[in-house]
Parts: C-alpha cells; sequence; structure tokens
C-alpha cells in the first residue's frame, strides 16, 4: 500500500507549484481527489509509489544523455549513467534477461523498436487480430506497424474464445513472417510460449512477445514467463508492474546491439533519465516479498471480481481470466460497452468499453467491457472487497442513466463506492 504522508509526499516543489500555476496544481489536486474518492477498474493502470513518483519529480528530467551509459553525446552524464546502469542490472536480475533496455518512451515506442531490430518497411509481421485483442502495434492500418508492415492477423477460437495456435500454425506457413508478436491488450488467459517459439523456429521467424499487460505479473513469479522463450520481450512498466509510464525491452545478447540502436538513434532521442532512474525504483520494488503477494492477490481478485459478475449474469469471455483481467460480454444483461461505461462512470467506477472476440457490434459500440485488478490491489483489497465491487458494478450497469430511478440508483452506488474506497483508500493521507 502506498502510505504517504501529505508533507513528504508532495514536499516543497508542490508547494512552489501551487503558488507559481495554481491552475495546474489544481488539475494535479483533483485528479489525486479523483484516485481517492473512485474505484479505478482500468486494466493498464495502477497507483505507483511515492518513490517512483519522487524519482519522476527530480531534477534528472534535466540531463541530456543521448547513447547509453559511459557513451553518451554530452558532457555530465557520469551521474545519471549510474540510474541506467542500476536500472539494467535490475532488470536483467528480475525476469533473468541477458540485455534490458530501458529507454523506450512507451509501450509503442519498444515495440517500433522491436519491428526496427528485426524487419524492414513490406515485411510480413504475424500478430493477435486488433478486433479480438491485439494492440494497434500489431499491425493496425493507422500504426506505423500496420503501414510500414504486411501484417497477418491470427484469432481466437470461436467455441473457447482461446488463441487458436493451430490457425497461428498454419498462417505462420503460409506467410513466413519475420516477426511473430504473442501478447495483447485485451487476453484475458495465459498465453503457450513454448507453442509460439516452436512455430517460428519452424518457419525462421523471429519471436517477440509483447508483455506490456502482464509484465508485472510475471516479475512477481504470478505467472510463466516468457523470457526464455521470446527473442525480444517488450513492455509497459506503468501497468502491473506499477512503475513510471514509459517502455521496456529485453532481449538475448546476441538482439542487443540490433535493439540498443533501434530504440537510439533510430527510433528516439535523449532518453527520459528521471524516468529511466523511476522504472530502476519500481524494478527494485518489484524484487520484494511483498511485490510478490501483491501479483497473487491481483490474480485472485481478478477471479473473484469475474466470478461476482458472472453471478450478475454478465459473461466472461473465455470463461474467467489467468490474470489481471476481465472481459465481460455484457450482451446478457441488454447494455452495450459504452452505456456500461458512462453508468459506471457517473458511480465513480472507472472502467473501458471493450470490443468481444467476434463481436456483432462496431468497435465505437462494442459488446463489452474489460476490467483489471491491479490499482484496487494496490490499495490493499482483496477476495471479499472484490465481491462487494462486483455488486456495486452490476448495479451501475443496469441502472437506467437518464431516468429519475436510474440516476438516483447511481447516486446511491457512488455513495457506496465512496464508503468502499475510504476502508482502503488510493493514497492514503499519512
Ligand atoms: C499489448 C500492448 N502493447 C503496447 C502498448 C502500448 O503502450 P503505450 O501506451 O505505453 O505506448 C499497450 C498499451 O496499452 C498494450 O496493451
Amino acid at each position: 500500500m502506498n502510505v504517504v504522508s501529505e508533507q513528504t509526499f508532495w514536499g516543497p516543489d508542490f508547494d512552489a507549484l501551487e503558488q507559481q500555476d495554481p491552475e495546474i496544481a489544481g488539475v494535479v489536486l483533483d485528479e489525486l481527489d479523483r484516485l481517492r474518492g473512485g474505484l479505478q477498474l482500468i486494466a493498464s493502470e495502477n497507483l505507483t509509489s511515492p518513490a517512483v513518483l519522487a524519482a519522476l519529480g527530480s531534477t534528472l528530467s534535466n540531463k541530456y544523455a543521448e547513447g547509453y551509459p559511459a557513451r553518451r553525446y554530452y558532457g555530465g552524464c557520469h551521474v545519471v549513467d549510474r540510474a541506467e546502469e542500476i536500472g539494467i542490472a535490475r532488470a536483467k536480475e528480475l525476469f533473468g534477461a541477458e540485455h534490458a533496455n530501458l529507454q523506450p518512451h512507451s509501450g509503442a515506442s519498444a515495440n517500433l523498436a522491436a519491428y526496427a531490430a528485426f524487419a524492414k518497411p513490406g515485411d510480413t509481421v504475424l500478430a493477435m487480430d486488433l478486433k479480438q485483442g491485439g494492440h494497434l502495434t500489431h499491425g493496425s492500418k493507422v500504426n506505423f506497424s500496420g503501414l510500414w508492415f504486411n501484417p497477418v492477423s491470427y484469432t481466437v477460437r470461436k467455441d473457447s474464445e482461446l488463441i487458436d495456435y493451430d490457425q497461428v500454425r498454419d498462417l505462420a506457413r503460409q506467410h513466413r513472417p519475420k516477426i511473430i508478436i504473442a501478447g495483447a491488450t485485451a487476453y484475458p488467459r495465459l498465453i503457450d510460449f513454448a507453442a509460439f517459439r516452436e512455430i517460428a523456429d519452424e518457419v525462421g521467424a523471429k519471436l517477440m512477445v509483447d508483455a506490456a499487460h502482464f509484465i508485472g505479473l510475471v516479475a512477481g513469479k504470478a505467472i510463466p514467463s516468457p523470457v526464455p522463450y521470446a527473442d525480444v520481450v517488450t513492455a509497459t512498466t506503468h501497468k502491473v508492474l506499477r512503475g513510471p509510464r514509459g517502455g521496456m525491452v529485453l532481449c538475448r545478447a546476441e538482439h542487443a546491439k540490433a535493439i540498443d540502436k533501434a530504440v537510439f538513434p533510430f527510433s528516439q532521442g535523449g532518453p527520459l533519465m528521471h524516468a529511466v532512474a523511476a522504472k530502476a525504483v519500481a524494478l527494485r520494488e518489484a524484487a520484494s516479498a511483498e511485490y510478490q503477494a501483491y501479483a497473487d492477490q491481483v490474480i485472485a481478485n481478478a477471479q473473484a471480481l469475474a466470478k461476482s459478475l458472472e453471478t450478475e449474469g454478465m459473461r466472461a469471455v473465455s470463461g474467467g481470466t489467468d490474470t489481471h483481467l476481465t472481459l465481460l460480454d455484457l450482451r446478457p444483461v441488454g447494455v452495450t460497452g459504452g452505456e456500461a461505461e458512462a453508468r459506471c462512470d457517473a458511480a465513480r467506477i472507472t472502467l473501458n468499453k471493450n470490443s468481444i472476440p467476434y463481436d456483432p457490434a462496431p468497435p465505437m459500440k462494442p459488446s463489452g467491457i474489460r476490467i483489471g485488478s491491479p490499482s484496487v490491489t494496490t490499495q490493499g483489497m482483496v477476495e471479499s472487497d472484490m465481491a462487494e465491487i462486483g455488486c456495486l458494478l452490476s448495479r451501475a450497469v443496469k441502472a437506467a442513466q437518464g431516468t429519475p430511478a436510474g440516476d438516483a440508483e447511481l447516486r446511491e452506488v457512488a455513495s457506496a463506492v465512496s464508503a468502499l474506497v475510504a476502508r482502503a483508500p488510493a493514497y492514503p493521507r499519512g
């Protein structure tokens, strides 16, 4: 839990912000109020520790450090070098990786670097269909991955809603991709990395695991690691892992040079050294016994919440979850994903509408929602709290917003949410 005293959390710098720019200081405080006053169920969000926030708010932000430790294009980098070296060592140790790069500004930047290391424009990349849980960087036509590369998509099976490994193999044999990507943005189940490795070897493709969502569970040893199987693992540092917003690449030693060159100078300029330092802080936190217990609890909470919502009549895609996230099909309760998102918003429950596999509805009006347990777990909530959240979420989803009775119901749910989060607040006052 992130217990902080107002004094140490904000320190004199926040006083300076309040004095010099009350408008932006107001935004910061209002956002803190929003986090404290409601339930954050966005699967890709979390509540970073005061130590991570301190590194992010430090003067390391000032330093230009193009290049890598001891090989910089600027003077005066000997101090920030230490942050990057410590962070790289921690990442390698935590994940058992031969090489780590902490400079990607985001998960999308990490993915761009992996593409650049292993493929040329026009090459074929095999990845999960966006409509079934793949990410924009896995071949969307509005993204570099779909514009500069030739994406081929695999899907989940209609019956089980699990990845169709036979189809992945067939498509790989047919299209001979340069890269095969395993990993998604809305897939609740474990991925069979050994199966992907076998398919990649058969067709001579590089295996890239986009672990953006679940790397934090791997860090906590709560699910199997892709590192032994993948040529390259890309990740974000701000989801379950609970670090600063940013990206990371782990790879085999043989690919280290190609990956480093693909991050800088190919796709980025100067690294954000405050973010690199904050990643190092988060990686240290992730090596603790407390973090491992948190990672196990994230999954236990996601499973308890999924079960509670199934009891309320919603359908968990693929029958449940092995991870931190659940996709819910709302057709059985006659509500669209958009309606559910708006109603939950009014009840101080933050989540997002999401397409479900083979969704008959268009992407802007999808049939489902995606929910995740990282933030509420960081707040210290456990399975019994999930049962309560499931009940409140269901009441909100089913409330006829815009009618007097529905709006009254949403107000009631909002006050029940306030009472619930008061017992386990985000960023509790010290
Ligand atoms: C699977 C996957 N890859 C990459 C990304 C991109 O991360 P970022 O938003 O940091 O660019 C995301 C973000 O949600 C993701 O889910």
